[in-house]
């Protein structure tokens, strides 16, 4: 019985395949066959098979949420699993598939996710860095590799984009989105989809995406892990909404309902966000998956009082595949007594078996579990030497007082902190498939940038993490522990030694990988204290200090600019961050990147963005104005801003205009500003382009970003950068009926390097 229907489907399909040549394109006559397909498969299904589709077990060793101890295998064979996630390799993945295939009933295949969030082996910057290099061509190749390498090891479905908007350093997940602008995020989000995606899901190196986490997670009350969110429609339509639009309108294949409740209704149950607005009105075709135990949760949010309750109302808002509960695969009575709706269970047991036709499953349940790929595909050096230039666009400098960086290869020089030797560290919070052991501690990156040259580096570790162990534990959590066993003084005592013998020092300090992330919210996001004392008694010696600052989220660096010649925000930028420290160090990469969130100044700051809506009592300079919208004891504009960073050479923004000063609004103007490097060396700016709408009928912010452009100059090169601008580009969702509008009056066009530093011209909208 099982086989059968297969080896004619499958003969049917392949014979369509060859008349038509049109199998897996996204056209009318595709999804046509798609639906016959699955029609003929569901009509063998059985209730309990159909929910079986819906069920997403977690597997393998791989920890990302509480384990849950069950038999998978005969679930498989008794065809109540649909997928499993975070299970690694061709091998166990070729076994678990065998299973589903040769001893289910209906020989269904199994989806296999996971969480290939910056990369699979070669890994790419966190998020959060990678958007810092404001490179959409980069962005999509970082995919692109990681969907290549991940489908060589079986994976063919992975939880990414993360695109949540986040305003709010505090919140550990700040790493995993691409900062908080609305417009860098959904170009972000789209280039992302491209690259796991590329042109056409049958190409067996592409996987499918998801977007996560729908929606609004980024605004956690307080910055405070798994809090609950309370955006008013105006807003989270102006600036939340968008990168999820924005990833579904790239095509993306699924996206993953967040832990938050949106207007008080947790989103993995609430049928005005997964039914009404993804399907409704944007038209998304794809299927919806619960984060982990997300469906279960509903009962915690005492908005469900059983397993079952919660199941029956994800189902019916619009929920398909339910990740850990256990809840959907148990609705079998329910859906017999009359509790839950027969036609909704078909409508998610469609969408789920759609995604495996998509992804070519049906015509081969191997097709991702080719044993001969690992070797040259999986961490290659073609892909090492893209990440580690990738790695390099993403770090931002921030500041380099007399041009002290680049540094000369001479002399000695003295690299001290607890971040300088880590090894598991380096490659980021979010790198479940990463292998660390093969990847170089920054020691070791600078030692070989040195070798041959007859500079010296020595080495202190200088400092624990942080003073209190047991915190120091869990900021290192999941085995990235490095604690000294020395005394604070012995460890201070012996990087002083070490500092006084050397010309130069390389502080490597800073957060550890595991203190962002998932449940990694954070109140003090300074400098770690250990680290602090002994930056101190370091900057007493009196020598040049460059410090090489790692964090997965902005951080408080007051001291630090107060005190220290140069600072390089070198975030988590992946497996290949080592070489790439000391290519930009050293000068063989000229640094590009800016930031993407801005610095606070204090972490009372936050939330925080440089988006900042017009009030009626504004403040200018940011200092105290009694009556204007201020702090008294602190500046209220950031310590670094949003789109700020520092090259070694210089560049000049000359012949700002506009075409006419005048703009129907059904017309178009174009913006157009000469950018030439002044300076020495070749170097990468990120020219951007901010509109600031004086007058509308709902409030918006003094500055917003609706353009950007990355160009490469050489020394003396000028080069012409055009915007376009019409009412797609500066409209916004109006108040109340949320529709994209631009209304007449008058806007600020604003270009230049950061968000801070614009030149203006005025633009009549008629
Ligand atoms: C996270 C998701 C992730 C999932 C699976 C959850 O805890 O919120 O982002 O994709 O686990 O690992």
């Amino acid at each position: 019985m099982k086989k059968s229907f297969f080896v004619v489907a499958f003969a049917c399909l392949a014979i369509t395949v060859v008349l038509t040549g049109c199998r897996h394109e996204n056209t009318a006559c595709d999804d046509a066959q798609m639906r016959v397909f699955v029609d003929k498969l569901m009509a063998q299904m059985t209730l309990e098979e159909k929910l079986g589709q819906l069920n997403l077990p977690v597997t393998g060793n791989i920890v990302t949420g509480a384990a849950r101890e069950s038999n998978v295998a005969e679930d498989i064979r008794q065809g109540r699993v649909g997928g499993l996630f975070n299970l690694k390799g061709v091998k166990p993945i070729r076994e678990v598939q065998r299973i589903a295939v040769e001893e289910s009933r209906l020989g269904i295949p199994l989806l296999f996710g996971m969480d290939v969030i910056h990369g699979y082996e070669t890994v790419f910057p966190i998020p959060l860095a990678l958007a810092c290099s404001w490179d959409m061509d980069a962005v999509e190749q970082s995919a692109q590799i990681a969907a290549r390498e991940a489908t060589a090891d079986g994976i063919c479905w992975t939880f990414s984009p993360m695109v949540d908007v986040c305003h709010d350093g505090r919140w550990g997940r700040i790493s995993e989105g691409s900062g908080e602008d609305p417009y860098l995020g959904s170009r972000i989000a789209e280039a992302m989809v491209h690259g796991y995606q590329g042109a056409s899901l049958a190409d067996s190196a592409t996987m499918m995406a998801c977007v996560k986490h729908f929606a609004l997670y980024g605004l956690v009350e307080a910055g405070r892990e798994y809090n609950n969110v309370y955006p008013d429609d105006f807003h989270a339509f102006n600036e939340y909404m968008r990168p999820y639009k924005a990833a579904i309108d790239a095509g993306a294949g699924s996206v993953m309902a967040a832990f938050n409740t949106v207007h008080g209704i947790p989103a993995t149950g609430n049928r005005w966000l997964l039914t009404d607005l993804l399907r409704g009105q944007w038209g998304f075709r794809g299927f919806v998956v619960s984060d982990y135990t997300g469906l279960e949760e509903l009962q915690e949010n005492g908005v469900c009082s059983s397993l079952e309750q919660s199941a029956i109302q994800c189902l019916d808002a619009g929920l398909d595949m339910d990740m850990v509960s256990n809840g959907l695969v148990s609705l079998a009575d329910a859906v017999r007594g009359g509790r839950c709706s027969m036609q909704q269970v078909d409508a998610a047991c469609r969408r789920m078996l759609e995604a495996k036709y998509k992804l070519g499953l049906f015509d081969d349940p191997y097709r991702y579990c080719d044993t001969t790929l690992r070797k040259s595909v999986i961490l290659s050096d073609t892909h090492r030497a893209v990440a580690r230039r990738i790695a390099g666009e993403s770090m931002v400098l921030l500041k380099n007082d007399n041009r002290l960086l680049p540094l000369s290869k001479r002399g000695t020089i003295a690299l001290i902190g607890p971040l300088a030797d880590t090894r598991p560290n380096m490659s980021g919070r979010w790198a479940v498939a990463a292998v660390p052991e093969r990847y170089k501690t920054v020691r070791e990156g600078l030692q070989d940038a040195l070798r041959g040259t007859g500079a010296r580096l020595l080495y202190a570790k200088g400092s624990n993490l942080m003073y209190d162990a047991q915190a120091e534990a869990i900021a290192t959590m999941f085995g990235r522990e490095m604690r000294d066993p020395r005394s604070a003084e012995a460890m201070r005592a012996e990087a002083l030694s070490i500092a006084r013998q050397a010309d130069i020092i390389i502080a490597a300090m800073g957060e550890a990988s595991e203190m962002s992330g998932e449940c990694a919210s954070r109140v003090n996001i300074e400098m770690p204290d250990a680290q602090h004392d002994l930056l101190l008694e370091l900057a007493k010696l009196g020598k040049p200090i460059v410090l090489v600052h790692f964090a997965g989220r902005p951080t408080v660096l007051n001291w630090e600019t107060d005190h220290l010649p140069a600072i390089l925000e070198s975030w988590f930028c992946g497996s290949e961050s080592a070489d790439a420290i000391a290519d930009v160090l050293f000068g063989d990469v000229n640094p590009s990147g800016k930031l993407v969130v801005q610095l606070p100044r204090h972490v009372g700051q936050y939330p925080f963005s440089y988006r900042q809506y017009r009030t009626s009592r504004p403040n200018t300079g940011g200092g105290f104005g009694k009556f204007s919208t201020c702090y008294a004891d602190v500046s209220s504009h950031p310590l670094y801003p949003f789109g700020y960073g520092l090259s070694y050479t210089q560049f000049a923004y000359t012949n700002f205009y506009l075409t006419d000063s005048i703009m129907p609004l059904d017309g178009k103007v174009e913006a157009h500003v000469t950018v030439t490097n002044t300076g020495d060396r070749t170097g990468a700016e990120i020219v951007q382009l901010y509109i600031g709408d004086r007058v509308a009928k709902g409030v918006r912010p003094y500055k917003e970003l609706r353009g950007f452009e990355r160009l490469t100059l050489q020394p003396g090169e000028s080069r012409e950068v055009v915007f376009t601008l019409d009412a797609d580009l500066m409209g916004y969702y109006e108040p109340y009926d949320l529709t994209w509008t631009l209304e007449p009056g008058e806007v600020e066009v604003m270009i230049g390097c950061n968000s801070r530093d614009t030149q203006m011209q005025l633009l009549k909208i008629k």
